[in-house]
This record gives structure tokens, C-alpha cells and sequence, in this order.
């Protein structure tokens, strides 16, 4: 497979073109950005890390039933894809109160969701990447009636397998965002990726608030340890992977 232009950099990744129109090549980078790139750094070994987990996450998905952009994983930190058009849309599903959530409501940090949230958000780093509601969403054209029960559906059956199988690898998925795309034949597709980055992941034997957390707000809220954390999720999938096959 040749790889060709740069296509898209994004604050995470970098999607090429190949030879075939409908693929693409994803590379995860280790630069980490927060707050809507406010805070910058590097996370050593996060793309290779994330590519893994991602690519390991999608193929269970797809298992289970889930059509996901995932094709295979050529390299460590590169991934092919199928090409897609993204939704602008940040679909976010809350099992427990955390971040914005807790910023936003006052819903104290650590509350059980008695039935999980699905939010969504307007994918535009100009506009800070604002709440919508689904008037506004409808209004804005972002997505049909249609599309929106879809994602909204296909959000919480992809919750239900992810807390299971964090689950098995001693972690609590206190929440996550998923970004969706349209193949050339119009079928939603399960996009981007799903990894410490874009997850609230607590270690769930660990009671105490900063030492449970192995996800990105170790970065976002300089707890330390980064990339000890990451590379801490990677082992459990793997292994939680091989103890399934
Ligand atoms: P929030 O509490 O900051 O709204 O984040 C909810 C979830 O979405 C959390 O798991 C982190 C993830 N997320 C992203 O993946 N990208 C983003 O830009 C933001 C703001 C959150
Ligand atoms: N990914 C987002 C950004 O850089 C925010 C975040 O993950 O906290 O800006």
C-alpha cells in the first residue's frame, strides 16, 4: 500500500490517503492537548499506546456486532481506516458524574448516573466545542432525526459492551466520547478512536480520587505519572484481550 498526501493533521492524529479512495492511514502522534489546545505537551509512547488499545477496542467492538472504521493496524502507532465522513458531532455517554458534567450541574464528582447520559457536542475548536441541544443540533443541520437515534442507540449499546469489558480489566469507564463518520455508501460507522485520551478510566480497586485515575486528566490536571498510566491500560487490555481468545 503506498501512502499519499497529508490529508488532515488533527490535535492527536494525522489521517493520510493511500492508493485506494476508500482508505485512509491514521497516525496517532504523542502530542496531548487539553482545553481546547490551551494546555500542550507530550505524552511519551501515547500513540503506539492508543493505536494499540483503539485498534484492540474495535475489533472487539466489530466482534460483538458494532461497525466500526477499523480495518487493521500495519504498524504500532498507524492504523487503516475506512474512509469516512465525520459528523461534526462529540458524542459524549456519562456512567458517572465527572468533569463538565460536575462543572456545569454541581452534581457532586463520583455520582452514580442512574441510567447512563448521552450528550452531544458541536465538534468546532473555534467555538470551544459547545453543548448542543437537540433543537440546536436539528437546526444546525449537523445530523438528520434519523442519525441522531442512530448514534444515540448505537452510543448505548457500545457503552454496555465497553463497561463490561473495562470491567474485566479491573476499571470502572466513568465516561467517553465517540465521534461517528458516513462511508461512501452512507453507513454509519464507529470513527476515530477510543483510548485514555478520550475516556474517564478509574482504576476501580483504588479509592483514593487522584491515585485511581488512568486517563487523560493526568495530564489535564498535571496528576503525574502520565505515561505509566497509559502504558498501565494497555497491559489490562492486552491481557484481558488474551484471556477472551
Ligand atoms: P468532559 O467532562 O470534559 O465534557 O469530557 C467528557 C468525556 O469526553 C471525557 O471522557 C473526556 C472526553 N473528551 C474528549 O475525548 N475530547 C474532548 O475534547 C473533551 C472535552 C472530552
Ligand atoms: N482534546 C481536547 C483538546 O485539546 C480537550 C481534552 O481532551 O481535554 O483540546
Amino acid at each position: 500500500m503506498s501512502v499519499y498526501s497529508k490529508l488532515y493533521e488533527g490535535k492527536a492524529k494525522i489521517l493520510y490517503a493511500t492508493d485506494d479512495p476508500e482508505i485512509l492511514l491514521a497516525d496517532f502522534k504523542d502530542d496531548a492537548t487539553a482545553f481546547n489546545a490551551q494546555k500542550r505537551g507530550s505524552i511519551l509512547g501515547k500513540g503506539r499506546i492508543n493505536c494499540s488499545i483503539s485498534s484492540q477496542l474495535f475489533q472487539q467492538l466489530e466482534a460483538s456486532g458494532i461497525k466500526t472504521h477499523y480495518i487493521d493496524s500495519p504498524s504500532p502507532n498507524q492504523m487503516r481506516v475506512k474512509a469516512v465522513k465525520i459528523l461534526p458531532l462529540e458524542v459524549v455517554i456519562r456512567n458517572i458524574a465527572a468533569g463538565s458534567l460536575c462543572q456545569q450541574t454541581g452534581i457532586e464528582l463520583g455520582t452514580v448516573l442512574k441510567q447512563p447520559l448521552v450528550e452531544f457536542y458541536y465538534k468546532n475548536d473555534q467555538l470551544g466545542d459547545p453543548l448542543l441541544t437537540s433543537d440546536r443540533l436539528l437546526l444546525m443541520e449537523l445530523a438528520t432525526v434519523e442519525q441522531v437515534n442512530a448514534i444515540t442507540h448505537l452510543a448505548l449499546q457500545i457503552n454496555d459492551f465497553l463497561k463490561v469489558f473495562w470491567q474485566r480489566c479491573g476499571i470502572t469507564l466513568v465516561d467517553f466520547k465517540l465521534e461517528f463518520g458516513l462511508d461512501s455508501q452512507q453507513q454509519l460507522l464507529l470513527a476515530d478512536e477510543i483510548s485514555p485520551d478520550t475516556c474517564r478510566l478509574w482504576n476501580t480497586t483504588e479509592t483514593d480520587p487522584n491515585r485511581r485515575v488512568l486517563d487523560k486528566d493526568r495530564f489535564r490536571r498535571d496528576l503525574g505519572n502520565v505515561e505509566d498510566a497509559y502504558q498501565e491500560v494497555l497491559q489490562r487490555v492486552l491481557q484481558a484481550v488474551e484471556i477472551k481468545s
